[in-house]
């Protein structure tokens, strides 16, 4: 068997995970219908109580004037984007090299809207506002994703925020958020989902992220930007006849798991401490700033995923079910802390990880 393969396998064995919530599965769908009446009537093309009501709600959670339930996030953002694009009568935008858009649309902004992106920075970095400044282009907005996925979920202070949303402000440029994981954050800034969203012209937040929902995105902003959506939403065919059991579902685990963001941010700055304790481990950022971190280890991706398999075999515990490659030497992984970490006793948590630095210490 390859070892990817079993890796997946030994993963799918283990009693307990140290990542996510729960398995993607259809109890997860089940569970948040559980309480819903079934008489409740369906969303309509996006109109009718059930659509309209969660995203009155998740206007005023972000503190902005309206917003527009979405399937997805690439739509909801790309949206986004050409609005601000239309406003500004520039077709340009500014963003990290490692964005969602960058890396997983398909050139989609380019392709459908005709819109150049900028990178504001380089591959390893958070974007400052030194990085706006420094712009030489024209563009009609700039999105910053906070936490910056793609390097571990790293963070610019709130300062450096404040400053960048100050910049863009005096420049007319807009300032839009991809908050795919803004609710993971809040317990660093120690802010409200209002205040940080302030800063922002537009914001996205996904529900299958932190609070482990099926799919969905909400996009929030003043009226005339929501208004513009609707119609692109309705261009992009995202306005499915029925959207409520995304609605229904993010509405369940937002309630669910908002409140446990705290718990979920200090659970992920003690597991990336046992992961530093390990011989060639390191973590990215080395202390979290939200749930999420990457694993860099400097082994190997096939060696790495042997060992990861055999600490699910001998230990019970899941690290991981995949492992990535960074060059040959060295490899990582993703972790996003959930409500599945809790559960796991902490003797036995200790143990594997004690395993681990054995196994890449190569003593056993
Ligand atoms: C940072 C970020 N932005 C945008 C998206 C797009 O969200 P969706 O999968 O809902 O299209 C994702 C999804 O992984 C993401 O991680």
């Amino acid at each position: 068997m390859s070892e990817p393969k079993r890796l997946a396998e030994a993963f799918l064995q283990t009693t307990y995970q140290v990542a996510g919530h729960s398995k993607r599965d259809v109890q997860q769908l089940k569970q948040a219908f559980e309480a819903v009446d079934g008489g409740t009537a369906s969303d309509v093309y996006g109109s009718g109580p059930i659509i309209e009501e969660f995203q009155q709600k998740m206007a005023q959670y972000l503190g902005k004037e309206t917003a527009v339930f979405f399937p997805s996030g690439t739509m909801a953002q790309q949206i986004a984007l050409r609005i601000w694009c239309d406003h500004k009568g520039i077709k340009r935008v500014g963003y990290h090299p490692l964005s969602h858009l960058e890396l997983h649309e398909e050139n989609a902004l380019q392709e459908l809207h005709g819109i150049e992106s900028v990178h504001l920075t380089d591959r390893d970095s958070v974007i400052r506002l030194e990085d706006v400044q420094r712009l030489q282009e024209e563009v009609a907005c700039v999105l910053l994703e906070l936490p910056q996925r793609e390097i571990g979920g790293q963070l610019p202070s709130y300062e450096e925020l404040v400053a960048i949303s100050a910049h863009c402000r005096e420049k007319g440029i807009h300032l839009h958020l991809d908050g795919a994981r803004l609710f993971e954050i809040l317990p660093y800034y120690q802010k409200s989902a209002e205040e940080v969203c302030a800063l922002f012209d537009s914001v996205y937040v996904s529900f299958y992220k932190g609070i482990g929902g099926i799919a969905g995105a909400i996009l929030a902003g003043d009226a005339a930007f929501t208004e513009e959506s609707k119609v692109w939403k309705r261009r992009y065919g995202g306005d499915l006849i029925s959207l409520y059991p995304y609605i229904v579902s993010a509405d369940y685990y937002f309630d669910l798991r908002v409140g446990k963001m705290e718990q979920y941010y200090a659970d992920a700055k003690e597991l990336a401490a046992l992961y530093n304790q390990c011989h060639a481990v390191t973590t990215r950022p080395e202390v979290p700033v939200s749930n999420m971190f990457h694993v860099h280890v400097a082994v190997p991706k096939e060696k790495l995923e042997s060992i990861v398999a055999s600490i699910c075999e001998e230990t019970g515990i899941g690290l991981t079910h995949y492992v990535r490659e960074t060059a040959e030497q060295t490899s990582y992984y993703e972790v996003g802390v959930g409500d599945r970490y809790a559960a796991i006793p902490k003797e036995e948590l200790r143990h594997a990880f004690q395993l681990l630095n054995k196994k890449l210490s190569g003593v056993e």
